[in-house]
């Protein structure tokens, strides 16, 4: 079957809303299909490139930021502060594993979520779950979770705003390496890894003045003057992706360009499916969740589907098997494609399979469990000869209490003090920093 930007309405569906009213979608639909694209296809078809070099080992991904972006926390320092901790994790990452690190937020478009259950339930009343501020409110009220298609607008031009804050980081000298000190966070500051990355600041700083002594300076190096960020998101409200596709001009191939890369679901991932079919024409580097139901037969379906021409850097499976299954699950689907030669990045996200509800009553993440997850990853990959090639992290620049462990020994009680996601709990920045030693670690190893 051809594809167009709209055959997957042919496609069954999961996990969307159920918009009230269609007018109302076609006229928001409409607008969006008007306005700017986020990005430019030539900046993702730069991705891919870059993400070529992940898969076989001369480039390492790090992707992260929120489990939701939201319209309440909309504001500057969010986005500077989840900037400055995906800086500092790069900065270790590089500096240990000797290879660039392609930085690649959640973030300028991360608005909707798949949900386990279609309604909410309290006492008697029910009301359709949140499904993320794209399409409706977190209020327990009727008014707050009606579908409505206005939040796609409003969140395209938080988007574009927040990328817009971005690019002015990356490239106007607030990711100069010589800032590299600035980007600790005063409560990062003082823990153990926080001293650790001072320590290395100091390393970093003699580095730029060795350099210096050469005529390499920020002036006439870019590399040392400007960072790159990629944005990305779940793919999961296909008529905003829809009408975010253009047709590039360059090559004539059709983009989304909503963000530089997009990933499917655990739960919109079905090969029959309206996601895989949208997904599969669109020529935007992709990621492709895979949870512990994934089988090779499925993923080796998935790849020929969705990178039918084998080009590496256009598909990243980012696994969420969970601390405990990892080590069981992961092999099998690592040897399946190893059999039939497809280009694969791998990626980790140490998340997804290792949510609990605390005594407390919170939704957590045991930090014990995350960094088990990433090193069996490690050690599969590294046991069967193929490359652990990227992380995928909830994470925040934002002092909040959500994971619980790290240095700091976050406890379930502890829970409470600072308890802000939207969705799922997030490593804050300390954690963050953790994380990336213990990868660099296992990088450099
Ligand atoms: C997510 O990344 O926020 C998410 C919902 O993940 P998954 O599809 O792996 O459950
Ligand atoms: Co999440």
């Amino acid at each position: 079957m051809p594809w167009t930007k709209n055959s997957w309405r042919d496609f069954p569906i999961q996990q969307q809303p159920d918009w009230p009213c269609q007018d109302e979608l076609a006229n928001a639909v409409g607008q969006l299909s008007s306005w700017p694209p986020l990005v430019f296809a030539g900046e993702a078809r730069t991705l891919r490139t870059r993400l070529a070099d992940a898969c076989d080992g001369r480039a390492f991904l790090l992707q992260g930021g929120d489990c939701a972006e939201s319209f309440a926390e909309f504001s500057p320092n969010t986005i500077r502060d989840n900037f400055r901790v995906m800086l500092q994790m790069a900065v270790v990452l590089t500096y240990a594993a000797k290879r660039p690190v392609i930085k690649v937020g959640r973030l300028a478009g991360q608005f909707a979520k798949p949900r386990s259950q279609n309604l909410e339930i309290r006492g008697d009343i029910q009301l359709p779950s949140y499904r993320g501020d794209m399409i409706n409110g977190t209020a327990f009220t009727e008014h707050a979770r009606r579908p409505n298609p206005h939040r796609m607008m409003r969140a395209y031009s938080q988007s574009a705003s927040t990328l817009n804050l971005l690019r002015a980081f990356a490239q106007g000298g607030y990711a100069d390496l010589h800032q590299v000190h600035s980007w600790n966070l005063n409560f990062v500051r003082d823990s153990p890894a926080g001293e650790r990355y001072h320590k290395l600041c100091e390393r970093i700083s003699e580095s730029l003045d060795f350099m210096a002594a050469l005529g390499l300076r920020s002036e006439n190096v870019p590399e040392i003057r400007e960072a790159d960020i990629y944005t990305s998101h779940e793919a999961l409200i296909l008529e905003y992706e829809e009408a975010m596709t253009r047709t590039d001009s360059t090559t004539g191939n059709p983009y989304d360009c909503s963000a530089h890369m997009l990933w499917i679901g655990d739960r919109t991932r079905q090969i029959d499916g309206a996601h895989v079919e949208f997904l599969r024409g669109v020529y935007n580097p992709l990621g492709l969740k895979a949870g512990p139901t994934m089988t090779s037969d499925e993923l080796l379906r998935l790849c020929e589907i969705l990178n039918p021409n084998n080009e590496p850097g256009r598909l990243t499976v980012i696994c969420r098997m969970g601390a405990d299954k990892v080590q069981a699950l992961l092999p099998p689907l690592v040897q399946a494609v190893q059999r039939e030669g497809y280009a694969v990045l791998w990626s980790c996200d140490p998340m997804h399979g290792n949510t609990m509800l605390s005594s407390t009553g919170y939704k957590t993440r045991p930090f014990d469990r995350i960094q088990a997850e990433v090193r069996g990853f490690f050690e599969v990959h590294n046991a069967l000869g193929s490359h652990p090639g990227g992380i995928h992290c909830e994470l925040t620049g934002q002092d909040v209490t959500e994971c619980t462990g790290g240095a700091d020994n976050i406890a379930e009680e502890d829970l409470s003090s600072r308890y802000h996601t939207h969705c799922d709990p997030r490593l804050n920045g300390r954690q963050s920093l953790e994380l990336a030693y213990l990868i660099a670690e296992l990088l450099d190893s």
